[in-house]
């Protein structure tokens, strides 16, 4: 099998992303999975900046590393490259389905979809909340991750 390119997409690429990024990237070496990663956001606001300084030390706490990541935006080009590609809410998904080709339409998806729970559809954005949204941020993106790895491991 061809090694699998998975891009986690949110709005900033500052908070939910990159966490996602930092947490499968961790796990899916754990589980010896083989795999492409990055993330990106749909707007441009926070282009070239580090992850958030919360997400940062909320993910750090668990031992997660979010060393080189820099925020970008999503371009045409990532449709064609990555096999997966996860939002973190249906704002994002929408905004996603608005640019996608027709032809990767089918590449889109939510990251909780992976999650076993199945209730929990969408991140919350944790940006403008209080300091307990980046642990329930990480608690929902370590269930989707091994949900995701299960799935890529079949
Ligand atoms: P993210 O969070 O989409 O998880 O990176 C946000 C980061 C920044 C903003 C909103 C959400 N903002 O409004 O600047």
């Amino acid at each position: 099998m061809q090694t699998p390119k998975v891009l986690f997409i949110c709005l900033g690429n500052i908070c939910r992303s990159p966490t996602a990024e930092a947490v499968f990237r961790a796990r899916a070496e754990q589980a010896g999975l083989n795999v492409i990663i990055d993330s990106a956001g749909t707007s441009g606001w926070h282009i070239g900046e580090a992850p958030d300084q919360r997400s940062i030390e909320a993910g750090e706490a668990r031992g997660y590393n979010f060393k080189g990541q820099a925020s970008r935006k999503v371009i045409r080009a990532d449709f064609g490259e990555f096999d997966y590609i996860l939002a973190m809410d249906d704002q994002n998904m929408r905004a996603l389905e608005e640019i996608c080709p027709e032809s990767y339409l089918s590449r889109l998806g939510l990251f909780l979809d992976y999650a076993n729970d199945g209730a929990t559809r969408e991140v919350p954005d944790p940006y403008y909340g209080g300091g307990d949204g980046f642990t329930r941020v990480l608690d929902l993106i370590e269930q989707a991750s091994d949900g995701l790895i299960a799935a890529l491991k079949t």
